[in-house]
């Protein structure tokens, strides 16, 4: 049996409302093996981005436990917990959040940087990922200078740079035109099959969820296996 990579333990998520609370996730139980492809549907609303939130250990659930690798995310203090997210999680949002000041070169590079690693070694790393998205001739290009889905590439090889094992998009085609969802789609399943790291994404793309291994459906507070 593969090894469970994140694990969700009767995780609730309920946000506060004027006078009352909104229930949001309801006692979530799942697991993510390592390796595997995971996309979650469901209406605007139902919870999608409250739930990779959670997994991303952007926000804490208000009950229930979050586990990577066995480890109770919700113990972390703050410090080792942002630590841990750069060392562990990759993530791919809809809009790009690339920073406008540097090349695609550099904004690929920031998160090994951060980790330690030397710029020689960063850069070395951060061309070999651009060379595999077909952006080698665009490294020193800054944000506002790429296609939307040129964007959508960079922020790929960046989630990926330092070895994240769990990748998590959020709609990560969402921006982009019929012609470049296709290829970014194809693109970040590839690549994430290939450097065996696992994946967990929000797709509103029929075609895309149905390549993932795992299909779940959210909706009245819950997960359903499709
Ligand atoms: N910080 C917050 N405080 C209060 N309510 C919130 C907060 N964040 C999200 N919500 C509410 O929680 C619900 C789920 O939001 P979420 O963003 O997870 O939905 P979603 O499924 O990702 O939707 P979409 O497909 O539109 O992105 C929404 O009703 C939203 O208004
Ligand atoms: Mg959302």
């Amino acid at each position: 049996m593969s090894e469970v990579l994140l694990r969700f333990e009767n995780v609730s998520k309920i946000y506060p409302s004027g006078s009352s609370h909104l229930t949001i996730l309801e006692e979530l139980n799942f697991s993510i093996e390592a390796m595997s492809s995971v996309a979650v549907v469901g209406k605007s609303g139902s919870g999608k981005s409250t739930l990779l939130n959670l997994a991303g250990a952007l926000d804490r659930p208000t009950s229930g436990r979050v586990l990577f690798k066995g480890d109770d995310i919700g113990k972390m203090g703050d410090k080792e917990l942002s630590l841990y997210r750069n060392r562990h999680i990759g993530f791919v949002f809809q809009s790009h959040i690339l920073l406008e000041d540097f090349s695609a070169l550099e904004n690929i590079s920031i998160p090994a940087l951060i980790m330690g690693e030397s710029a020689r070694v960063a850069k070395k790393r951060a061309y070999e990922l651009l060379e595999r998205v077909g952006l080698r001739g665009r490294a020193h290009h800054k944000p506002q200078k790429l296609s939307g889905g040129e964007r959508q590439r960079v922020a790929i090889c960046r989630a990926l740079i330092n070895g994240a094992q769990l990748i998590i998009a959020d709609e990560p085609t969402g921006s982009l035109d019929e012609a470049s969802k296709e290829e970014v789609e194809h693109l970040l399943l590839e690549m994430v099959k290939e450097e065996k790291r696992t994946l967990l994404m929000v797709t509103h793309e029929q075609a895309l969820a149905q390549k993932c291994d795992h299909l779940y459906l959210l909706q009245n507070r819950g997960l359903t296996l499709v």
